[in-house]
């Protein structure tokens, strides 16, 4: 009976060391890739339970395919561990509704619980671990005596019990709240939101897919509600405003400081969708002081934050200055790079800078904070679309004039 429990006490400390070794490892490989130090898992102590599970169900494995090449045994452990981190993300994100990792950014995954690039990382692991960690622990682990192991082993189960408590507690916490931030996203200041989220600071250094992961969810909300609204207004006016320019005295009287600078006016060399940054932040700007208008909102600050939402100097297809944001990176950058160049030439207030930072929602995370700034996003969404599509229609006619052209050449040489 003793010898029974000693074992039992016995497994749960190899149990608790392993979970200790798996938080370090994370420890190590996260601190490195944050550089900063994170206490990764969502215990609060040193140690992660998966990792702890994982080394258990490798040793089973190995027990049984001990023979086999290591070829066939790679396959093996490779589909354990896939099966293993699979649940494990897919039973998280049913119970606690929040995906704690996420891989769906990365190449050949299966619902962003797993994916290859790691498994193939997580299986030589686990290889690794097998060969040379775990019989040099066994070695060790059996040269305690047994009052100890057996000391050692209830002082864990303790505290395990006691952390997974309020580790979870914690977590349904964090739920809740991200929970009561969809709901009321619109009635919370940017500060009370920072607080709340805040508190879970651990948690969300812990898991950091699990912010993209709120924020996304949070932007899908906010997204379909607004696109329902909005939509209908902005067909009423485009219609209304069809062949139409900007006639309203009120309109140019808002923006005349900033249509005579120098500084903006250079915005006509920039060449933009289908015509120049100029044209098109024009176009965005009376769309949404209309609409603005129309929903009786602030229509000044409307119209002066969407006429320098993209104020940015450069050709960001094609240039060579290396501070400036290349292809890829404009999309996300140039928000901020408009913010600027606005605050450096021209006096703004609060709601013109959150238009011209947000105007890129939801690819820029964080989304906007007044009702004008959605009403720009949206014009500047809508009209670039149609920027897109016409330029796309012309090179299409001008394609096809050109190869029309050139079969009347040949039909005219063949008579
Ligand atoms: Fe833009
Ligand atoms: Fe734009």
């Amino acid at each position: 009976m003793w010898n029974d429990t000693v074992n039992l006490f016995y497994y749960v400390l190899l149990f608790a060391i392993y979970c200790f070794l798996g938080w370090l490892l994370e420890v190590i490989y996260r601190s490195i890739t944050q550089r900063t130090f994170v206490n990764p898992g969502f215990l609060f102590g040193p140690f992660i339970p998966i990792y702890g599970l994982g080394a258990f169900m490798v040793i089973v494995l190995q027990h049984i395919f001990q023979g086999w090449h290591f070829v066939p045994r790679f396959f093996v452990f490779g589909l354990a561990v896939i099966i293993m981190e699979y649940m494990a993300g897919f039973l998280s994100e049913k119970i606690f509704k929040l995906k704690l990792w996420d891989y769906s950014e990365s190449r050949f995954n299966l619902q962003g619980h797993v994916c290859l690039h790691f498994s193939m990382i997580w299986t030589l692991l686990a290889l690794i671990f097998v060969t040379f960690i775990h019989p040099e622990v066994l070695r060790q682990v059996a040269l305690l005596n047994d009052v100890f192991t057996k000391t050692a082993a209830i002082v864990f189960m303790v505290y395990f019990w006691i952390d997974y408590t309020f580790s979870v507690m914690s977590l349904t916490a964090f739920r809740k709240a991200v929970a009561y931030i969809y709901e009321e996203y619109f009635n919370l200041s940017s500060v009370e939101i920072e607080d709340i989220l805040k508190t879970f600071q651990r948690l969300r250094e812990a898991f950091p897919d699990l912010n993209k992961y709120v924020n996304q969810n949070i932007n899908r909300r906010i997204k379909s509600r607004l696109d329902s609204f909005l939509r209908p207004i902005y067909e009423k006016i485009v219609l209304e405003m069809e062949g139409r320019r900007p006639f309203e005295e009120e309109y140019y009287e808002t923006i005349a400081d900033i249509l005579q600078h120098e500084e903006f006016l250079k915005l006509k060399d920039y060449f933009h969708h289908n015509s120049s940054i100029y044209h098109h932040v024009h176009d965005v700007a009376y769309l949404s002081y209309r609409i603005s208008k129309y929903l009786k909102l602030d229509y000044r600050s409307t119209a002066r934050g969407a006429l320098l939402h993209d104020f940015f100097l450069y050709d960001w297809r094609n240039h060579d200055v290396p501070d400036l944001p290349r292809r890829k990176f404009h999309g996300l950058e140039h928000p901020a790079i408009a913010a600027a160049n606005a605050k450096k030439h021209f006096s703004i207030n609060d709601m013109e800078e959150d238009i011209i930072k947000k105007h890129m929602w939801p690819l820029t995370f964080i989304p906007p904070k007044y009702k004008e700034s959605y009403i720009v996003s949206f014009a500047d969404k809508y009209l670039s679309s149609k920027e897109f599509i016409n330029e796309y229609k012309k090179r299409i006619n001008r394609y096809r004039e050109k190869k029309a052209h050139k079969r009347k050449k040949t039909n005219l040489r063949g008579d």
